[in-house]
């Protein structure tokens, strides 16, 4: 609408844009990866599938990010899918203070890159390439290997609370390596 103060570029200011984009359910995902000594991880609602041939994920993460950099440097990371009573997971893994990995139960992917054990889903990747979208990244994988789990509802956030889609969701096992 003409004159109308949101459709002036620049109008828009970071809170609304936060508080309506907070009616749009997401997944959320921890993506991890191993630096020369320690695991580093971080949580992120914008996982998503980019393509199938190549087999590309991706995120978006913003450019304040301190975990990127060591992202960046190992070259690799594991996305991993989070289930419907992983609320507390999430909230460690979005953090500021404390060991992300402190009493987190993981394994190393082929790339090294943590495996969360309550993950529903993982996808171990190597850096494919990275862009810069305003004041954020969009980081692209490249899946290596990938895993789902069965009989497991997705934690879902939504309008800034933890839900799921109150489903059980019989997925089959997949397994593939390149
Ligand atoms: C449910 C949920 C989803 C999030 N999604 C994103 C996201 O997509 N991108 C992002 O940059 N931060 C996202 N965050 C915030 C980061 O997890 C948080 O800022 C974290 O501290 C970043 O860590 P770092 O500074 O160690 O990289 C999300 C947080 C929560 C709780």
């Amino acid at each position: 609408m003409a004159g109308d103060a949101n459709t002036i570029r620049g109008a828009v200011s970071p809170q609304v844009m936060r508080s309506v984009m907070s009616y749009y359910p997401t997944g959320v995902a921890v993506i991890t990866s191993m630096t020369k000594d320690k695991p580093v991880g971080f949580v992120v609602g914008s996982f998503t599938s980019i393509s199938l041939d190549p087999p590309l994920v991706g995120f978006f993460v913003a450019t304040e990010s301190s975990t990127l950099p060591l992202i960046q440097e190992a070259g690799v990371f594991c996305c991993n899918v989070l289930s419907s009573d992983h609320g507390a997971l999430s909230a460690k893994f979005s953090s500021k203070t404390g060991d992300r990995f402190d009493g987190v139960d993981w394994r190393p992917a082929g790339t090294k890159s943590p495996i969360l054990r309550e993950a529903v889903a993982w996808l171990d990747c190597a850096h494919y390439d990275t862009y810069q979208v305003g004041d954020h990244y969009l980081v692209v994988g490249e899946v290596l290997e990938l895993r789902a789990a069965r009989n497991v509802t997705p934690l879902v956030f939504h309008k800034g609370s933890y839900g799921t889609t109150g489903q059980q969701n019989d997925l089959a096992p997949v397994r593939e390596t390149m």
